[in-house]
């Protein structure tokens, strides 16, 4: 079961900084998921629309200029990082997962994926199908992963068909409050790897393995085991 950095390892480090990516990768973890804005063309880490929670500032982020995005402190006196920056830190390690926040994001992801020499390392997510199309249609060869939220009548009757025709995706990703053994199979039996959000508590770490999803979002790396046989697997299988 992949090990997948919840905004780095944001259990134990500011959410969504480099520290918490490199301190991911420190606790085990194979890939790191991580939230972009385009703010003014330049591609930004960050998960909220609004910048108090983890920042200095107040307000949304696109109401603000990359000069002052890029002043701001965070906990351990950390940046707001950049893809760029992210990508140079780990995307040589690790898979990463870039979810598609805000608008106009899916077309400088897909930019800055292809500028790079090769998208093995990219796996590109977003809750807005519109948006996974727009990169889908550049064919930058980074990896699609369909998101979903959670569903008050769970998803036990979704058809993925639509969404495979669509997409072709990698992966489809699930909310844990969702998850069921046959809905695993179902996508699994489509060939889509399933990865479950947000994985925490070692009860359901050890159900998800039992239920064979092929990977978990984390905000603690650690505590997933991996294969003493194989060791620390690097990037997306
Ligand atoms: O990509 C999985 C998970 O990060 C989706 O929700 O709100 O944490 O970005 P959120
Ligand atoms: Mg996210």
């Amino acid at each position: 079961m992949l090990c997948i950095g919840h905004r780095g390892a944001m259990g134990y480090a500011p959410e969504n900084t480099l520290i918490s990516f490199r301190k991911a990768l420190e606790l085990g973890a194979s890939c790191v998921e991580l939230d972009v804005y385009n703010v003014q063309g330049s591609l930004l880490v960050i998960h909220d629309e609004r910048l108090e929670r983890t920042t200095s500032g107040s307000g949304f982020v696109m109401d603000h200029d990359l000069a002052h995005l890029r002043s701001l402190t965070l906990e351990q006196n950390q940046r707001i990082p950049t893809l760029e920056e992210v990508y140079r830190e780990v995307g040589q390690r690790a898979g990463i997962n870039i979810e598609l926040k805000g608008p106009n994001t899916a077309g400088a992801v897909a930019d800055f994926i292809a500028a790079q020499p090769s998208a093995e390392w990219a796996l590109v997510s977003s809750f807005n199908p519109q948006a996974l199309k727009a990169v889908c249609d550049r064919n930058t060869g980074a990896r699609i992963g369909v998101l979903l939220p959670e569903f008050a009548a769970g998803w036990d009757h979704l058809d993925i068909s639509m969404t495979v025709e669509q997409f072709n995706p990698y992966s489809l990703h699930l909310p844990l409050k969702n998850v069921t053994a046959g809905v695993v199979a179902k996508a699994q039996a489509a060939g889509l790897r399933v990865f479950v959000y947000t994985v925490n508590q070692p009860e359901d770490i050890a159900r998800m393995a039992e239920f064979g999803v092929d990977g978990v979002f984390t905000d603690y790396p650690d505590r997933v085991k991996l294969p003493p046989e194989k060791g620390v697997v690097r990037g997306w299988p």
